[in-house]
């Protein structure tokens, strides 16, 4: 069970958070994981990550939640709302990062929960996202995604391979209010 506690992360909150977000996703790439980027992924890359995420966070696009652990930010995970006219009930669950020392503690199942409570709120009815993680796609399923369908060789390796992509949607229910 996590002891962890999920919060929002405002976008004037990011420059506090920026180191520690920064060594999240570091470590998660060099540990393997398929996130959108390759290796060599340099400190100073997973940084100016972090600084385009800040300012769409601003911009209202898109909702970051983080898990702290003794008060220490260890896990992430983000709402991207659609922007399109008529995709305005819809956002995608992006970048569910857990640190690697910090795994298999229910961290990542609870910014899951927070991040459905956020699309909850909004009045979103569907959610998206797509994952090339054998752990993430088990967390997933769990939690009442399926698969909508899996294309093979998506996205580049951090090795210089290809690996599918398994896209999965979550239908949220109508405020019964
Ligand atoms: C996937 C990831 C977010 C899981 O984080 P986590 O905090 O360890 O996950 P949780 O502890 O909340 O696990 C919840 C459930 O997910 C499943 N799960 C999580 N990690 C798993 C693993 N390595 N193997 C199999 N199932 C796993 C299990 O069902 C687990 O429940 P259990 O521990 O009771 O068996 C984490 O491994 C990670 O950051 N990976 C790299 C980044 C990534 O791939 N993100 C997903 C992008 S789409």
């Amino acid at each position: 069970m996590t002891r962890a506690t999920i919060e929002a992360l405002p976008a004037n909150a990011f420059p506090a958070a920026r180191d520690a977000l920064t060594d999240i996703l570091h470590a998660c790439v060099h540990a393997g994981a398929s996130v959108g980027f390759v290796l060599p992924f340099p400190l100073e890359r997973a940084g100016a990550f972090w600084d385009t995420v800040a300012a769409s966070a601003a911009d209202g696009q898109r909702h970051v939640l983080v898990a702290r652990l003794d008060d220490r930010i260890v896990g992430t995970v983000q709402l991207v709302f659609a922007q399109q006219d008529n995709g305005r009930h819809r956002a995608e669950i992006a970048k569910l990062l857990v640190h690697p020392d910090a795994r298999r503690r229910g961290i990542a199942q609870a910014l899951m929960q927070a991040a459905e409570a956020v699309a909850h709120q909004r009045n979103l009815r569907l959610l998206v996202l797509d994952t090339g993680t054998d752990a993430a796609e088990a967390l997933y399923r769990r939690l009442g995604f399926a698969l909508t369908g899996v294309v093979p060789n998506y996205a580049a390796d951090v090795d210089g391979g290809f690996v599918a992509s398994r896209f999965m949607h979550k239908e949220l229910p109508a405020d019964a209010g």
